[in-house]
């Protein structure tokens, strides 16, 4: 993944992905108060034979700063630890201005590099224990 164009792009080509037998499958996670009122999302799947890629994680705005985006991105994590078939590394892509994004990445542990094609963006690393 390059940018936020590209995640744009795969979330709306995700329908016809799921009715690819051979596609990587992409799974979303959703934070919910109710079952009617969502307060946030993640889209991840596996991107390839080396890494599970988050394509998108998202927190409505009344809802940030409140862990919810740190419980949606441990809840990938924990996916990925179930799934014997995925690849062990997770990883994603964040703009370097975007401290929130970074800070959770930070308290998950997570390796962060400035991205070497293009240095506005970093490149983020967790290999969560497998548990299956
Ligand atoms: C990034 C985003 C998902 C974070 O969600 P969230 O629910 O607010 O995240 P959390 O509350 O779990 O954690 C945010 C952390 O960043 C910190 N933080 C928030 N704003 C910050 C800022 N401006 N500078 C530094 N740290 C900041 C919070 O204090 C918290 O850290 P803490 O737990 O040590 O106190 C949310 O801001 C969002 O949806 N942004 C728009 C979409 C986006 O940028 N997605 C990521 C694309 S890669």
């Amino acid at each position: 993944m390059r940018s936020e164009y590209d995640a744009q792009r795969l979330i709306r080509r995700s329908p016809s992905l799921l009715d690819v037998p051979e596609g990587d499958p992409i799974e979303i996670v959703v934070a919910a108060e109710q079952v009617d009122h969502v307060i946030g999302v993640a889209v991840y799947g596996p991107d390839g034979p080396d890494a599970v890629t988050i394509w998108s994680l998202g927190v409505i705005r009344p809802r940030q700063r409140q862990g919810v985006g740190t419980s949606l991105k441990t809840a990938v994590l924990a996916e990925v630890a179930f799934r014997p078939d995925w690849p062990a590394k997770v990883q994603s892509v964040v703009h370097r201005e975007n401290a929130p994004m970074l800070r959770i990445n930070e308290k998950l542990n997570a390796r962060i590099d400035t991205d070497p094609l293009d240095v506005r963006y970093c490149l983020t690393a967790l290999v969560p224990k497998k548990l299956a």
